[in-house]
């Protein structure tokens, strides 16, 4: 039994129809079992007897969590230890989500495993700190950093733009940032190989799409195979700025693309690239076929 916390959320939601589709049974809660409760995991992992605990519960709004510092910090690292705290007692692995801005965007090339952390904002301190209780706390765990998620079930930055370029003439765009966007199914797969492997590979890990590109870049392609699948109707001109033309609450890093050297060769897996993820899912959505 696969115990999805946090299971109506974008990547929830993607990891419980991607395991079912893999033939292995899951349970999914979400805020009725509150991760801020011990006693209402531990009833429920009674209920249920997990294997494998895959979290992916967690505060993840990062510009609000500036103003709410203590509730970020609450779900991120006190919710966070409870999960670990309980799974270590039940002695079973937890697969963990946690985020490219646990670094500071100072690099300029790849960020690996091991590289040096140092986040700018409240959201990457708390989700941070929930790694380290993470680490503490577990001996079977999978801490996956990934990065600019979007997925079918949930508000991101791929419905916006369709929206907003539906709308507008023309639009300005952020080109300052690097990363790579992740398609939140092709995380799912990952976490199904992860637990169909019954790995023991504990540790951390990079997983976002392959090659890197900006906001801007990726506003772009949004936009191309939007006119392609006919999701964009109008014409819309679309420009590069600067972060500083778009103040944000919280600051974000200038660049996070995120090695996945380690996660290839550990699972054997090829990580599919940003491009071709997001055509898939564009057409899949303008055809209602990707559930
Ligand atoms: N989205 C991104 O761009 C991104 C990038 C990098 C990493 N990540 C990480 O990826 C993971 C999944 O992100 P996501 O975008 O799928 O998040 P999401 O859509 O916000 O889903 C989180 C889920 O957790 C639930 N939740 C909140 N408080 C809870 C509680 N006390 N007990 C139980 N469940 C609770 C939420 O319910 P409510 O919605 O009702 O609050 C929601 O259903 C997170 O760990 C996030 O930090 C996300």
């Amino acid at each position: 039994m696969i115990w999805i916390i946090g299971a109506k959320g974008m990547l929830g939601h993607d990891v419980s129809l991607t395991l079912e589709k893999s033939g292995l049974t899951c349970y999914g809660s979400d805020k009725e079992v509150d991760i801020l409760s011990p006693s209402a995991l531990a009833a429920k992992a009674e209920e249920i007897s997990p294997d494998w605990i895959v979290n992916c519960s967690a505060y993840t709004a990062v510009d609000r969590a500036e103003d709410e510092t203590e509730l970020a910090y609450k779900l991120n690292r006190d919710g966070v230890g409870n999960i670990a705290r309980l799974a270590n007692k039940l002695d079973i692995p937890v697969i963990h989500i946690s985020t490219d801005y646990v670094f500071d965007g100072t690099s300029e090339t790849p960020l690996a495993e091991d590289a040096p952390t140092g986040p700018i904002s409240v959201y990457g301190k708390s989700k941070l700190a929930g790694d380290k209780v993470l680490m503490d706390t577990c001996e079977k765990v999978f801490i996956i950093r990934t990065a600019w998620l979007y997925g079918q079930f949930g508000s991101n930055f791929v419905y916006t733009m369709i929206k907003l370029m539906n709308k507008l003439d023309t639009l300005k765009v952020v080109a300052d940032q690097k990363g790579s966007p992740t398609w939140s199914r092709d995380l799912a797969g990952l976490i199904a190989t992860i637990i169909q492997a019954d790995s023991t590979e504990y540790g951390i890990f990079h997983y976002s799409g392959e090659e890197d590109c900006s906001w801007y870049d990726f506003a772009r392609e949004i936009y191309r195979e939007g006119k392609e699948t006919g999701l964009i109707s109008g014409n819309c001109l679309i420009n590069p700025c600067s972060s500083s033309e778009f103040p944000t609450k919280a600051t974000r890093p200038a660049y996070s693309l995120l090695s996945k050297d380690k996660v290839k060769t550990v699972f054997s897996i090829s990580v599919p690239k940003w491009q071709d993820s997001i055509k898939i899912f564009m057409k899949g959505i303008n055809n209602n076929d990707i559930i």
